[in-house]
C-alpha cells in the first residue's frame, strides 16, 4: 500500500513510472467511447471515497469517472456533511473509512488533516489538493507537456503569478523531473521559504519568460484566501498577467497552461487561453489518466 500525499515525497522512479502508465492507460483507450469499461478491470470489487472539503470541477468528476471506468465504485463525500466537520478527530474518520473503503482522496484545506489522514488510515490516501500542494494537478501537467513537447527533462518553465499551492508542486516537480523552474511575481505573494532552492526568481516577467518552453499562471485567489483580499492581490498581480505579448517573448513553440477553473482576462487572457500556445483543455483531460495510474500505483494493481 502506498500512499499518494505530495511530488516530493514520492520517490523520483515512481513519479516517472505514473507518467508513463497513465501513457499506456490513455493510448488503451483512444477513440472509445467515455463510458467504455478498460478491459482490465483493476478496480473490480473496489470502493473509493472522495472526500471534499472544498469546491472542485475536475478534480471530483475525474477520479470518479476514472474510478468506475476501471471497474470501482465511488462515494462522493462533503466534508461539511461527514462528522468530521462537526468535531470527529481526523484520526478516527480514518480508521472508520479503512474498515468501510479501500482508497480515499481528499481535498481539503490545512495540510495536517492530510497527513493526519494518511498516519490513521489502513488504506492508501491521495492528495487531491491542500493549501499548500496540488500533486494530481502536476502529474497531468507533465504528462501534456511531454505529450506536445517531449521530456521536460533540462526544459525551462515559467510561472507567472501567486505563489500558491499549485505552484508548489510544480516546485517539487523541477527537482524530480530534472526541469528550470523560474518564478515570476510580486515579493508579498513569494511562493512560501521551504521551497527555496527549488527555483529562482526573476520580478520582471518580460525577462523571466525569455526562452520558456512553458508559462503558467493560475487564479489570483485561491480557494483558502479571504475574498477580501481579492482588490489587493488584483492590484498586486495584474503586471503579471499572462496576455499575447508576454507569449511571444516565449519560444514560438512554447506551451501555455492553468490547472482551471480560470478568471479569464484577469490572470491569463482569453486570447491566450483560446490560442495556439494553449494545452489548458489536454490538461483537464489528463487528470483522468495521470489519477488512474496515480490509484493503481497506490493499491499495487
Ligand atoms: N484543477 C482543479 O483541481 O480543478 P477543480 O478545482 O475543478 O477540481
Ligand atoms: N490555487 C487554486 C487551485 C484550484 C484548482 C486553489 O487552491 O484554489
Amino acid at each position: 500500500m502506498k500512499h499518494f500525499l505530495d511530488i516530493n515525497v514520492t520517490p523520483a522512479d515512481d513519479l516517472h513510472q505514473i507518467i508513463q502508465d497513465a501513457r499506456t492507460i490513455k493510448d488503451a483507450r483512444a477513440g472509445q467511447p467515455k463510458g467504455t469499461p478498460d478491459a482490465d478491470q483493476p478496480l473490480a470489487g473496489h470502493m473509493v471515497a472522495l472526500i471534499f472539503e472544498k469546491p472542485s470541477t475536475r478534480t471530483r468528476v475525474s477520479f470518479d469517472v476514472g474510478v468506475r471506468q476501471m471497474g470501482g465504485q465511488t462515494m462522493v463525500l462533503s466534508g461539511a456533511d461527514m462528522q468530521l466537520g462537526h468535531g470527529e478527530t481526523i484520526a478516527d474518520t480514518a480508521r472508520v473509512l479503512s474498515r468501510y473503503v479501500d482508497l480515499i482522496m481528499i481535498r481539503t484545506f490545512e495540510e495536517q488533516t492530510l497527513l493526519d489522514m494518511a498516519e490513521h488510515a489502513t488504506v492508501p490516501v491521495i492528495n487531491g489538493l491542500t493549501n499548500r500542494t496540488h500533486p494530481c494537478q502536476i502529474m497531468a501537467d507533465i504528462m501534456t507537456f511531454e505529450e506536445h513537447n517531449g521530456p521536460i527533462k533540462g526544459k525551462k518553465v515559467v510561472w507567472s503569478g501567486d505563489g500558491n499551492n499549485v505552484f508548489a508542486s510544480f516546485a517539487h516537480a523541477a527537482k524530480q523531473f530534472d526541469f528550470d523552474l523560474v518564478f515570476t511575481g510580486p515579493p508579498p505573494l513569494d511562493p512560501e521559504p521551504e521551497l527555496a532552492g527549488l527555483y529562482t526568481t526573476v520580478r520582471n516577467p518580460d525577462e523571466a519568460v525569455q526562452g520558456a518552453d512553458l508559462v503558467v499562471t493560475d487564479t489570483w485567489v485561491s480557494m483558502h484566501d479571504p475574498q477580501s483580499a481579492r482588490e489587493r492581490r488584483h492590484n498586486q498581480l495584474r503586471g503579471y498577467q499572462v496576455n499575447d505579448a508576454l507569449m511571444a517573448k516565449a519560444k514560438d513553440d512554447a506551451l501555455f497552461m492553468h490547472c482551471l477553473p480560470a478568471h479569464r482576462d484577469d490572470e491569463a487572457t482569453s486570447s491566450v487561453m483560446d490560442g495556439p500556445h494553449s494545452v489548458i483543455f489536454d490538461e483537464a483531460e489528463n487528470r483522468l489518466h495521470a489519477q488512474k495510474a496515480i490509484m493503481r500505483y497506490c493499491l499495487g494493481k
